[in-house]
Protein backbone atom coordinates (compact mmCIF):
# COMPACT_ATOMS: atom_id res chain seq x y z
CA UNK A 1 0.00 0.00 0.00
CA UNK A 2 1.19 3.06 -1.06
CA UNK A 3 1.28 6.49 0.85
CA UNK A 4 0.11 9.39 -1.16
CA UNK A 5 0.05 13.08 -0.14
CA UNK A 6 -2.08 15.66 -2.42
CA UNK A 7 -0.42 19.08 -2.90
CA UNK A 8 -3.60 21.76 -3.46
CA UNK A 9 -4.13 25.34 -3.85
CA UNK A 10 -7.79 25.31 -4.21
CA UNK A 11 -11.08 23.28 -4.62
CA UNK A 12 -9.63 20.09 -4.21
CA UNK A 13 -11.62 18.18 -6.53
CA UNK A 14 -8.62 16.34 -8.02
CA UNK A 15 -7.77 15.35 -4.76
CA UNK A 16 -11.25 14.20 -3.89
CA UNK A 17 -11.27 12.15 -6.94
CA UNK A 18 -8.08 10.49 -5.74
CA UNK A 19 -9.22 10.17 -2.06
CA UNK A 20 -12.36 8.46 -3.56
CA UNK A 21 -11.07 6.11 -5.76
CA UNK A 22 -8.05 5.18 -2.98
CA UNK A 23 -11.26 4.13 -0.77
CA UNK A 24 -14.16 2.38 -3.89
CA UNK A 25 -12.04 2.55 -7.20
CA UNK A 26 -9.08 1.77 -8.94
CA UNK A 27 -6.78 2.30 -6.17
CA UNK A 28 -8.42 0.70 -3.52
CA UNK A 29 -6.04 -1.43 -1.98
CA UNK A 30 -2.89 0.16 -3.65
CA UNK A 31 -3.04 3.72 -2.07
CA UNK A 32 -4.21 5.76 0.80
CA UNK A 33 -4.42 9.86 0.45
CA UNK A 34 -2.40 10.16 4.13
CA UNK A 35 -1.65 13.43 3.35
CA UNK A 36 -2.85 17.28 2.08
CA UNK A 37 -0.42 19.98 2.23
CA UNK A 38 -2.08 23.45 0.69
CA UNK A 39 -0.45 26.35 -0.01
CA UNK A 40 -3.62 28.41 1.26
CA UNK A 41 -5.17 28.39 4.33
CA UNK A 42 -8.65 29.70 2.04
CA UNK A 43 -8.80 26.10 0.21
CA UNK A 44 -12.02 24.19 -0.37
CA UNK A 45 -9.43 21.38 -0.56
CA UNK A 46 -8.78 21.39 3.65
CA UNK A 47 -12.85 20.86 4.35
CA UNK A 48 -12.54 18.34 1.97
CA UNK A 49 -9.99 16.63 3.28
CA UNK A 50 -11.53 17.33 6.81
CA UNK A 51 -14.91 15.44 5.95
CA UNK A 52 -13.03 12.52 4.93
CA UNK A 53 -10.64 12.53 7.97
CA UNK A 54 -7.40 13.12 6.08
CA UNK A 55 -4.59 14.82 7.92
CA UNK A 56 -4.10 18.13 6.42
CA UNK A 57 -1.41 20.90 6.70
CA UNK A 58 -1.34 24.56 5.22
CA UNK A 59 2.51 25.34 4.28
CA UNK A 60 2.35 29.28 2.81
CA UNK A 61 4.99 30.85 1.25
CA UNK A 62 4.45 33.95 2.92
CA UNK A 63 5.41 32.27 6.18
CA UNK A 64 8.87 31.24 5.59
CA UNK A 65 11.90 33.68 4.69
CA UNK A 66 12.81 32.38 1.72
CA UNK A 67 11.84 29.32 -0.75
CA UNK A 68 14.35 26.95 0.64
CA UNK A 69 12.65 27.34 4.09
CA UNK A 70 9.01 26.82 2.62
CA UNK A 71 10.04 23.86 0.70
CA UNK A 72 11.69 22.20 3.64
CA UNK A 73 8.82 22.25 5.27
CA UNK A 74 6.57 20.83 2.63
CA UNK A 75 9.93 18.07 2.68
CA UNK A 76 9.69 17.35 5.95
CA UNK A 77 6.09 16.89 6.07
CA UNK A 78 6.39 14.61 2.97
CA UNK A 79 9.40 12.36 5.18
CA UNK A 80 7.39 12.64 8.53
CA UNK A 81 4.22 10.88 6.72
CA UNK A 82 6.24 8.21 5.26
CA UNK A 83 4.55 9.72 2.19
CA UNK A 84 6.31 6.88 -1.53
CA UNK A 85 3.58 9.23 -3.97
CA UNK A 86 3.33 12.94 -4.32
CA UNK A 87 0.20 14.46 -6.22
CA UNK A 88 0.13 17.93 -7.22
CA UNK A 89 -3.64 18.40 -8.29
CA UNK A 90 -3.96 22.25 -8.47
CA UNK A 91 -1.42 23.16 -6.54
CA UNK A 92 -0.68 27.03 -8.07
CA UNK A 93 2.99 27.12 -7.59
CA UNK A 94 6.65 25.88 -8.55
CA UNK A 95 7.76 23.15 -6.53
CA UNK A 96 11.67 23.09 -4.91
CA UNK A 97 14.15 21.01 -6.75
CA UNK A 98 15.30 19.73 -3.35
CA UNK A 99 11.46 17.86 -3.56
CA UNK A 100 11.28 17.03 -7.36
CA UNK A 101 14.95 15.28 -6.23
CA UNK A 102 13.96 13.54 -3.26
CA UNK A 103 10.65 11.86 -5.54
CA UNK A 104 12.40 11.56 -8.73
CA UNK A 105 10.02 9.12 -10.57
CA UNK A 106 7.21 9.37 -7.76
CA UNK A 107 5.74 13.10 -8.35
CA UNK A 108 3.09 14.18 -10.46
CA UNK A 109 1.31 16.70 -11.74
CA UNK A 110 -2.37 17.44 -13.36
CA UNK A 111 -2.26 19.71 -16.36
CA UNK A 112 -6.23 20.92 -17.56
CA UNK A 113 -4.85 20.73 -21.63
CA UNK A 114 -3.20 18.31 -24.26
CA UNK A 115 0.44 18.63 -23.26
CA UNK A 116 3.26 19.60 -24.64
CA UNK A 117 0.49 22.42 -26.18
CA UNK A 118 -0.83 25.08 -23.29
CA UNK A 119 1.99 24.29 -20.73
CA UNK A 120 4.25 26.52 -19.38
CA UNK A 121 4.69 29.18 -16.80
CA UNK A 122 1.67 30.98 -16.60
CA UNK A 123 -0.55 28.41 -18.23
CA UNK A 124 -2.83 27.45 -14.70
CA UNK A 125 -6.69 27.40 -14.18
CA UNK A 126 -8.59 29.52 -17.07
CA UNK A 127 -6.12 31.01 -18.88
CA UNK A 128 -5.32 27.68 -20.65
CA UNK A 129 -8.87 27.21 -21.41
CA UNK A 130 -8.91 30.90 -22.73
CA UNK A 131 -5.51 29.84 -24.58
CA UNK A 132 -6.82 26.91 -25.96
CA UNK A 133 -10.32 28.40 -27.68
CA UNK A 134 -8.49 31.69 -28.66
CA UNK A 135 -6.62 29.44 -30.75
CA UNK A 136 -9.64 27.63 -32.02
CA UNK A 137 -8.58 24.31 -31.26
CA UNK A 138 -10.27 21.66 -31.89
CA UNK A 139 -9.92 19.38 -28.87
CA UNK A 140 -8.11 19.76 -25.52
CA UNK A 141 -8.04 17.29 -22.36
CA UNK A 142 -5.98 16.38 -19.25
CA UNK A 143 -2.33 15.42 -18.75
CA UNK A 144 -0.97 13.50 -16.29
CA UNK A 145 2.84 13.81 -16.07
CA UNK A 146 5.58 13.99 -14.04
CA UNK A 147 7.17 16.83 -12.23
CA UNK A 148 10.23 18.10 -13.07
CA UNK A 149 12.14 21.37 -11.80
CA UNK A 150 10.20 22.93 -15.30
CA UNK A 151 6.75 23.88 -15.69
CA UNK A 152 4.50 21.28 -17.10
CA UNK A 153 7.61 19.35 -19.20
CA UNK A 154 7.93 16.27 -17.17
CA UNK A 155 7.34 12.64 -19.13
CA UNK A 156 3.53 12.18 -19.64
CA UNK A 157 2.03 9.57 -17.73
CA UNK A 158 -2.09 9.83 -19.49
CA UNK A 159 -4.11 11.83 -21.04
CA UNK A 160 -7.58 12.16 -22.30
CA UNK A 161 -8.80 14.52 -24.52
CA UNK A 162 -12.38 16.15 -24.83
CA UNK A 163 -13.60 17.80 -27.67
CA UNK A 164 -13.69 21.74 -27.54
CA UNK A 165 -17.26 23.26 -29.25
CA UNK A 166 -17.97 25.97 -30.87
CA UNK A 167 -19.15 28.92 -29.10
CA UNK A 168 -17.44 27.19 -25.64
CA UNK A 169 -16.99 29.76 -22.94
CA UNK A 170 -13.46 29.37 -20.40
CA UNK A 171 -16.01 28.01 -17.75
CA UNK A 172 -17.79 25.18 -20.04
CA UNK A 173 -14.07 24.04 -21.10
CA UNK A 174 -13.10 23.64 -17.91
CA UNK A 175 -15.74 21.34 -16.64
CA UNK A 176 -15.22 19.11 -19.37
CA UNK A 177 -11.82 19.17 -19.16
CA UNK A 178 -12.50 18.90 -14.88
CA UNK A 179 -14.19 15.43 -15.53
CA UNK A 180 -11.61 14.07 -17.44
CA UNK A 181 -8.84 15.23 -14.96
CA UNK A 182 -11.24 13.09 -12.18
CA UNK A 183 -11.42 9.83 -14.62
CA UNK A 184 -7.20 9.61 -15.51
CA UNK A 185 -6.00 11.10 -12.61
CA UNK A 186 -6.66 7.67 -10.37
CA UNK A 187 -5.56 5.36 -13.22
CA UNK A 188 -2.17 7.63 -13.83
CA UNK A 189 -1.54 7.05 -10.27
CA UNK A 190 -2.44 2.88 -10.28
CA UNK A 191 -0.03 3.14 -13.69
CA UNK A 192 2.98 4.68 -11.63
CA UNK A 193 2.41 2.76 -8.63
CA UNK A 194 2.76 -0.25 -10.88
CA UNK A 195 5.50 0.07 -12.58
CA UNK A 196 7.53 0.87 -9.20
CA UNK A 197 6.35 -2.44 -8.26
CA UNK A 198 7.65 -4.19 -11.07
CA UNK A 199 11.45 -2.53 -10.47
CA UNK A 200 11.42 -3.94 -7.30
C1 LIG B 1 -7.48 21.63 -12.32
O1 LIG B 1 -8.14 21.88 -13.54
C2 LIG B 1 -6.01 21.43 -12.56
O2 LIG B 1 -5.71 20.75 -13.76
C3 LIG B 1 -5.53 22.85 -12.67
O3 LIG B 1 -6.24 23.51 -11.64
C4 LIG B 1 -7.51 22.87 -11.43
C5 LIG B 1 -7.62 22.51 -9.97
O4 LIG B 1 -8.88 21.99 -9.67
N1 LIG B 1 -4.10 22.93 -12.47
C6 LIG B 1 -3.32 23.77 -13.13
O5 LIG B 1 -3.74 24.62 -13.92
C7 LIG B 1 -1.85 23.64 -12.81
N2 LIG B 1 -1.05 24.08 -13.91
P1 LIG B 1 -9.15 21.22 -8.30
O6 LIG B 1 -8.53 22.07 -7.16
O7 LIG B 1 -10.65 21.18 -8.19
O8 LIG B 1 -8.54 19.87 -8.38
Amino acid sequence: MKNLAVLVSGGGSNMQSIADSAKNGALKGLAKVVLVISNNHAAYALERAKNENIKSVCVERKNYADAFSFNAAILKNLEENKIDIVCLAGYMTIVGVDIIDKYKGKILNIHPALLPKFGGRGMYGHRVHEAVIEAKEKKSGATVHFADENYDTGKIVMSEEVPVFDGDTPELLAARVLEAEHEIYPLAIKKVIENLDKEV
